[in-house]
């Protein structure tokens, strides 16, 4: 399949670019394209095919559920049964941004795009390209993270097309994706709001607006008993090739314990790695990959890390661990299933 690559400035958005790709959309192609959080691969939601190439192009089970995009609020009324109160209170505080409502279609998202299911996950990003696309395709776009099945999520336009081309009708690059760790998904079915997915909208901003709210117990641990109730979250995912540790302990023996590791990795032809804070970078003799100063930065950074380790060709990767409060919590999410939940403790 060729492939229609174009760049857009952020700044100064181009209309007839946008225009050509939301034609796209409106055709029935599938187009990847920026968002705040991470690149999404689009195609429209209401035509079953279109969603049919989204899971195709990624290699994706047909299982899990696409997320929908809309530009404006009032995009959702044809799309979802019902908006009660406490949908009504997120959508006006979280919106445009990285929040997606999981609500109850109506007859017109096919199975397809809903995975099967009779709800369907909606958000309104606040990228303007991301949204000036929507609008300009007058069809609201579902498109999952723009990776292959399990690979992590792409932030930076190297990655996408190096994965992405000749899978894809159209690539625009545009960004940064500020966020760099998908939307946050909350189901509102329950007796209290629950998070399917932990993202940069965090648990602390959701209970300043509705109280009580719960992580999905699934995300908690390692289990295959505990159901997840965002059918992605149970698949592996964000894996690079290389095997991945976190590590628990004192940053000094971390690196005392990777630098003795380095010495006998190095003489057996092993490429070791390390993901850390930038600061903490001078302690470790080993390939160093910068997460950055803050959590927020961490969060944007992590995917494109991970992603370079394999650039790199790292055969070894150890990873400093988070503490698991606001945006520390979608961190470690990521980190965990991209290290398939192994922990060293030095
Ligand atoms: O930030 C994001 O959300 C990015 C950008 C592109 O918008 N999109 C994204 O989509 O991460 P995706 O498909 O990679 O992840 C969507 C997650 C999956 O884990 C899926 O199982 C879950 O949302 N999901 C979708 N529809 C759902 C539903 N009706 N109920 C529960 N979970 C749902
Ligand atoms: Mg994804």
């Amino acid at each position: 399949m060729e492939t229609i690559i174009k760049k857009i400035d952020p700044n100064n958005i181009d209309q007839d670019i946008i225009d050509e790709f939301g034609k796209m959309i409106a055709d029935g192609k599938t187009v990847i394209f920026p968002t705040e959080t991470v690149y999404g691969l689009g195609a429209n939601a209401l035509d079953e095919d279109a969603a049919s190439k989204i899971y195709e192009a990624k290699g994706r089970p047909s299982d899990n559920p696409l997320l929908v995009h809309v530009s404006e609020i009032e995009e959702i009324n044809p799309l979802v049964k019902k908006i009660d109160k406490k949908a009504k209170l997120l959508m006006d505080k979280f919106w445009p941004g990285p929040l997606t409502i999981v609500f109850e279609k109506k007859d017109i998202i096919p199975y397809r795009t809903s995975g099967g299911l009779d709800t369907v996950a909606i958000r309104m990003p606040s990228d303007e390209v991301a949204r000036r696309i929507i609008k300009s395709s007058k069809k609201p776009i579902a498109a999952p993270s723009a990776n292959l099945s399990g690979r992590p999520s792409p932030t930076k336009a190297e990655h996408i097309i190096n994965d992405m081309q000749g899978r894809v009708d159209g690539i625009l690059i545009g960004g940064p994706c500020n966020y760099g760790v998908e939307s946050t998904i909350v189901d509102l079915s329950g007796e209290y709001p629950v998070v399917l997915r932990p993202g940069s909208i965090t648990l602390e901003m959701l209970r300043e607006v509705l109280g009580k709210v719960e992580l999905d117990p699934a995300l908690m641990r390692k289990s295959d008993n505990i159901k997840a109730k965002a059918p992605g979250m149970k698949y592996k995912h964000y894996s690079p090739k290389a095997d991945v540790y976190m590590v628990k302990g004192q940053i000094e023996d971390f690196a005392r314990m990777v630098n003795e590791k380095n010495k006998e990795n190095v003489s057996k032809g092993i490429k070791t790695g390390v993901l850390c804070m930038s600061k903490y970078k001078d302690l470790f003799e080993a390939d160093v990959f910068e997460l950055g100063d803050s959590y927020e930065e961490v969060a944007k950074n992590l995917f494109d890390e991970l992603i370079e380790l394999d650039q790199k060709q790292i055969d070894i990767a150890y990873a400093q661990i988070f503490e698991e409060k606001d945006v520390g919590v979608a961190i470690m999410n990521r980190l965990k299933k991209s290290a398939a939940y192994r922990l060293i403790e030095v």
